[in-house]
């Protein structure tokens, strides 16, 4: 999937951080210009010429690449529910389905392959219809690298311009970094599903989480 290796590790940033005071950019990889190390772009695009990741809202286009990249990622056994991708006429459906409903749905792309994915789908039950349920993922290759955080952030957002109220997300007790991803972008825990998920010999919880949006246009609801 990748064609080209990223010069600057995450480890290097690091380094850099500690001794340069450099901030990393969640969006772009590989060596900067010293005078721009201070700039973050505004964008998924690198701003040092180097587009070596994007973020934008799904095609139709993009569905072979999707239900490659949620095979992949759901093959690795680890996070998601299932072990495999459902079949592709069942993934095209729902692509399509939300680009029709106009949930946030967006990809992350490298070197135009789709890498990672994050979609909220919006409930259609009636008293539902201001919540919707998040799901994500990035290629094992391309994590560690600000992709998870990009998609979280434009996919919340458009989230939040189309009037989703709350956001929930089922999360494995062992999965840190989808935690802490979470977390760090409003995300807090309701609630813990004791032992619910058997993966191989280990018992794990499945952590809910939720997101209000964070703001007072909420609808004044009257007393229960
Ligand atoms: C969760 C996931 C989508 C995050 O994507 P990513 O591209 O790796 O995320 P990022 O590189 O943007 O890193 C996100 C944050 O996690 C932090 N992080 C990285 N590794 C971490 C670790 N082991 N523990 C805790 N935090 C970690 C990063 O520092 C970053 O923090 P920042 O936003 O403050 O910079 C990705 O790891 C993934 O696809 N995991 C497998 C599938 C999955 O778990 N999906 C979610 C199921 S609920």
């Amino acid at each position: 999937m990748r064609g080209r290796e990223p010069v600057l590790h995450k480890s290097s940033w690091q380094r850099l951080e500690r001794t340069q005071k450099y901030v990393p950019s969640s969006d772009c990889f590989g060596p900067a210009p010293p005078h721009k190390l201070f700039n973050r772009p505004q964008s998924g695009t690198c701003q040092w010429g180097r587009k070596l990741h994007k973020v934008r809202a799904i095609t139709e286009a993009d569905i072979p690449g999707f239900w490659e990249t949620l095979d992949a990622v759901a093959r690795e056994s680890s996070f998601l529910r299932s072990a495999e991708a459902p079949p592709f006429a069942a993934v095209q459906d729902f692509v399509l389905g939300n680009i029709e409903a106009r949930n946030p749905q967006f990809v992350a792309l490298a070197d135009g392959q789709v890498v990672g994915w994050c979609d909220i789908v919006r409930s259609t039950a009636t008293h539902e219809r201001h919540c919707g349920e998040l799901g994500m993922g990035v290629r094992s290759d391309w994590r560690g690298r600000g992709l998870g955080r990009s998609l979280l952030e434009a996919t919340l957002a458009e989230a939040d311009a189309r009037g989703v109220l709350r956001v929930e997300l089922s999360v494995h007790s062992d999965n840190p970094r989808a935690i802490a991803l979470y977390i760090r972008n409003g995300f807090i825990e309701e609630g813990r599903k004791l032992g619910a998920r058997i993966k191989g010999n280990a018992v794990l919880d499945v952590l809910l989480m939720a997101r209000l949006r964070p703001d007072e246009h909420w609808p004044l609801i009257g007393g229960a």
